[in-house]
């Protein structure tokens, strides 16, 4: 299979000029056809239709870096999807930032599946993937197939991504193999808090080989993709290369083939101490509280609303 190629080295401007009728776009209706001697490129290429795990593989294959981004909301995701952002995750982190949980472990599939419906009608050309929340398939492969099921038939997710290594490779499977990608999360896995004893650095050591094993596991349960959370860098940067499937890492270092981040930390929102990774790129939070609290100034002191901004 071949994929529309129209390299765009701005990739926010043909995204915002395919969104403006605010409709979300059908998926995996792009013309098979390529520009010759350009590159396949997720970031930024694709236009006229969602990116698709295929173009995530040919991306692995020919080197390509590439961003990942959370999203909750419609909104949020369609800022996103105009920037260019190929892969969006309706990560279970929603607990936290949005619901204001001190875990991940609270978060449902219902307050799940909204979340992700809300993100497929905001965009019209990034891959969407929903997290399975805790207990929604550590069960069995069944429990996983029936959530998973919802998440692609209820949301329109294209595809679903859950925690864990060895232990899960039969859920993967079985997933795969009723036509789910899945998109697989080891090293710090948030969902086991728990058992970890906190969100410490994973894989350190010995624990490296464990690691490595997980991820070849993954790999071979049918996996296309897989999160390194939290790992020395110089290990997952190994795991890549030993990898045929993409690498999408977060507190993992350079050397993974893409990189994922929680939209608040990346532009600042987030209050307190970011972890070590987290590089905020603006700051949201003073910029909005600074415009708040100059449009409550204007409220209490009769200055806002003034007669252009009121009606005859
Ligand atoms: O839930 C989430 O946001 C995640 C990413 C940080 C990988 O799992």
């Amino acid at each position: 299979m071949s994929v529309q190629l129209t390299h765009n080295p701005s990739p926010g401007t043909a995204a915002a000029a395919n969104s403006s009728s605010g409709a979300s776009a059908p998926s995996g209706t792009g013309e098979a056809t390529s520009v010759p001697g350009e590159a396949a490129s997720v970031y930024g290429a694709v236009t006229n239709r969602r990116v698709t795990v295929t173009d995530i593989a040919k991306a692995k294959i020919a080197g390509e870096r590439w961003p990942m981004l959370t999203a909750y909301d419609a909104m949020v995701a369609g800022v996103l999807d105009q920037a260019g952002i190929p892969v969006l995750l309706v990560g279970d982190s929603a607990a936290m930032v949005v619901l204001g949980h001190d875990s991940t472990l609270p978060i449902g599939m219902d307050e799940l599946l909204m979340m992700t419906a809300a993100v497929v009608r905001g965009t019209q050309r990034a891959l969407v993937v929903a997290d399975m929340p805790f207990s929604s398939y550590q069960e069995s492969p069944q429990q996983a197939l029936r959530n998973a099921t919802r998440f692609m038939k209820e949301s329109g997710a294209q595809a679903v991504k859950l925690e864990g290594g060895q232990r899960v490779a039969p859920q993967i499977r079985a997933l795969v193999e009723a036509g789910i990608p899945v998109m697989a999360h080891i090293g710090l896995t948030p969902q086991s808090v728990n058992t970890l004893g906190g969100y410490k650095v994973q894989g350190r050591g010995e624990a490296g080989h464990a690691l490595l094993d997980d991820a070849l596991a993954v790999q071979a349960a049918g996996a296309f993709a897989v999160v390194l959370e939290v790992v020395p860098h110089d290990l997952a940067e190994r795991v890549t290369k030993e990898l045929d499937i993409a690498t999408v890492g977060i507190g993992a270092g350079k050397g993974t083939d893409a990189q994922v981040l929680v939209w608040q930390d990346l532009l600042g929102l987030t209050p307190g101490k970011a972890p070590k990774f987290v590089q905020p790129y603006a700051d949201l939070r003073n910029i909005m509280v600074t415009a708040v609290s100059a449009w409550a100034n204007d409220v209490v002191t009769g200055t806002y609303p003034d007669l252009d901004h009121s009606y005859s």
